[in-house]
């Protein structure tokens, strides 16, 4: 959960670091650092963002052609000077930036203190540092050696860069459960947790696997195993923009995301679903296609928002294909010992490919010979590199903290899936078949109307912005929708939001509702729009203030509800592609309004690298 980056080549190496640090601020903000080589290794550290060690070190000589950097989302030791990266070795000669846990980190710490060795940190990070400085001594080797022998030995994820003193021309990394992507300049080498501070310099990138070991040279970059056998790197293109990570004149990156979201999913369905042929063409799903359509059951394993977007495509694939899903949060997945027969398949979701819970998840159930499919956004991650098979969302880089284009972007590719399966499985008849690809096909086209409630939606959230808490109901597709938005609520407002099947609020949380309670009904034109007329009836009763998403032309809920937000009308098993945008912008404009940091807010990180 934290950014690093390093840099090693003819440039001055602090501003690189420094400008990397900030595009990866979004991984953790707590606390940042550098370690810089320059006639001597000089390491200055701080707490809080990295405007504030930039600023603690103004006046300072910083020159140096080699250096790390580091932004922290603390695990082990509260956020302070002291516990953040970089962490020097006893001789004061290697400082070293770690993203990740080193879980048997207590055991180890014990040893070395018999040795005789003491902590100035509560960190992980310091004891494999001076864990591999003890080896370095006791075994008289090289320090990528006493790496190696070190890390057999560490349990836990780790990526770790070090710079040594004495070997000014050599940047040593490893990894293991967290992302390492390497960029190749001309006589310089970029090291980061994801391209973005490299993608300015090269396009040429090499994503280290795990138990890879990297020796990086201003111009060689020597990759290893942990048995010390040569590794050819496998050097990758990116295809991104630069200015695809800048904000793009958007005041923060989570509404210029919003923003994005007709051409993101237009992206996502492109060379993929043909309407006008009547084709969908994913060769993840066509390689596996007996796999899938002869599924027992499907379970879609995953965390926050991508469990909501899980359970849209439960409803999907069940309506659609007739084979039952279950949608597991990863974190109770991977502990509760789940049932898994051979060949199970398990659709793993993902927008960074990153998070521990659901990749740990997926490794325990492919290990009992289930079959993984991922469906992630950012490529060259670990979820997508552990999957049997899979498709990429192409949402682009999401620096927002809160998840909005991946996830309407995981609900045009899941429903893709299973509209394929049902195809290839003749659950569906081609009449249904053709309407719902064009109606999938139109959605790119009908968002930017859903965008236009915009300035609507900022005059709701000034006037709700003060309410203490929220309830978000819905009903069928639109019920993962009211959950999504409840979560929107909580990340971005700090307000406290749920959400609910409306027909569950008479089993309990209807107690709440009072006049002083905001209650938003996703309520999209669909086979449950009776019913979500009487449950809005219900809170109507007892003066909750109702805030409705209503289909174009519905004119009953529109008389009925305090607030309502029109999007455009669609078939609803691809609604919620178009519901949700109004409550991301609710959100978004609540938090606005608060003056709140909505890019980065509190106790948050984009990707959860730890469980
Ligand atoms: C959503 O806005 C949050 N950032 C968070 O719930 C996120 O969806 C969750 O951590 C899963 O992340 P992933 O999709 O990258 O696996």
């Amino acid at each position: 959960m934290c950014g690093i980056v390093a840099y090693i080549g003819p440039k001055e190496a602090y501003p690189v670091i420094l400008k990397g640090l900030k595009r990866l601020e979004y991984r953790g903000y707590d606390s940042s650092g550098v370690a810089l080589l320059n006639a001597g290794l000089k390491v200055y550290k701080k707490k809080g963002k990295v405007a504030e060690l930039e600023e603690s070190l103004v006046g300072k000589d910083l020159h140096a052609n080699a250096g790390i950097g580091h932004t922290r989302w603390a695990t082990h030791g509260e956020p302070s000077d002291r516990n953040a990266h970089p962490h020097m070795s006893a001789n004061g000669k290697l400082a070293m930036i770690h993203n990740g846990i080193i879980e048997n980190y207590t055991q180890l710490k014990g040893e070395l203190q018999k040795k005789g060795y003491t902590f100035s940190s509560d960190t992980d990070t310091e004891v494999l540092l001076k864990f591999i400085e003890d080896i370095q001594l006791n075994n008289d080797c090289g320090l990528e050696e006493a790496v190696r022998i070190a890390l057999k030995r560490v349990t836990g994820a780790y990526v770790i860069v070090l710079i040594d003193q004495d070997n000014p021309d050599t940047l040593i990394a490893a990894r293991k459960g967290s992302p390492l992507v390497i960029g190749i300049g001309k006589g310089e080498h970029f090291l980061a947790s994801d391209a973005s501070p490299i993608i300015e310099y090269t396009k040429e990138v090499v994503y280290i696997n795990d138990y890879e070991l990297a020796i990086v040279r201003p111009d060689e970059l020597i990759l290893k195993n942990l048995g010390n056998e040569k590794i050819t790197p496998f050097v990758t293109k990116l295809d991104m923009e630069l200015a695809a990570i800048e904000k793009g004149g958007y005041e923060h990156f989570m509404l210029k995301e919003i923003f994005e979201q007709p051409h993101t999913i237009f992206d996502c369905l492109r060379g993929r679903l043909d309407a006008a042929a009547g084709t969908i063409t994913m060769a993840g799903v066509q390689n596996n296609i007996e796999q899938l359509k002869n599924a027992n059951r499907i379970m879609i394993v995953a965390c926050g928002t991508s469990w909501h977007a899980g359970l849209v495509a439960e409803y999907v694939i069940e309506e659609l294909c007739r084979i039952p899903v279950e949608v597991e949060y990863a974190s109770e997945f991977r502990y509760r010992n789940p049932v898994i027969h051979k060949g199970d398949v398990i659709i793993a979701v993902s927008q960074s490919g990153e998070t521990a819970d659901t990749l740990v998840a997926i490794e325990k159930a492919k290990e009992q010979g289930a079959i993984i499919f991922g469906v992630v956004n950012v490529v060259g991650s670990s979820i997508a590199r552990i999957s049997n098979a899979g498709a990429y969302t192409h949402a682009g880089p999401e620096i927002g903290v809160a998840s909005t284009k991946a996830f309407t972007a995981q609900l045009a590719v899941l429903t893709m899936i299973a509209l394929k399966i049902a195809y290839e499985k003749g659950t569906i008849d081609n009449k249904r078949f053709m309407h719902l690809v064009n109606e999938l096909q139109e959605i790119p086209d009908k968002v930017p109307a859903a965008l236009q409630t915009a300035d609507a939606v900022q005059k709701l959230a000034a006037k709700y912005k003060d309410a203490k808490d929220f309830l978000y109901l819905g009903r069928g597709y639109n019920f993962p929708v009211a959950l999504e938005g409840a979560l929107k609520l909580k990340e971005i407002s700090y307000i406290h939001a749920e959400g609910y099947p409306a027909a569950e609020m008479k089993h309990g949380p209807i107690a709440l509702v009072d006049e002083s309670l905001p209650v938003v009904f996703v309520a999209t034109k669909d086979s449950y729009h009776e019913k979500i007329v009487s449950n809005i009836q219900e809170i109507k009763a007892r003066k909750g203030k109702v805030i409705a998403v209503i289909s174009e032309g519905d004119d009953v809920i529109s008389k009925m509800a305090d607030d309502v937000i029109v999007v455009p009308a669609a078939d609803e098993l691809v609604a919620p592609m178009l519901s949700v945008i109004p409550l991301q912008l609710l959100a978004y404009y609540i938090g606005v309004a608060k003056g709140l940091d909505v890019d980065k807010p509190r106790n948050l990180a984009k990707s959860v690298t730890v469980e």
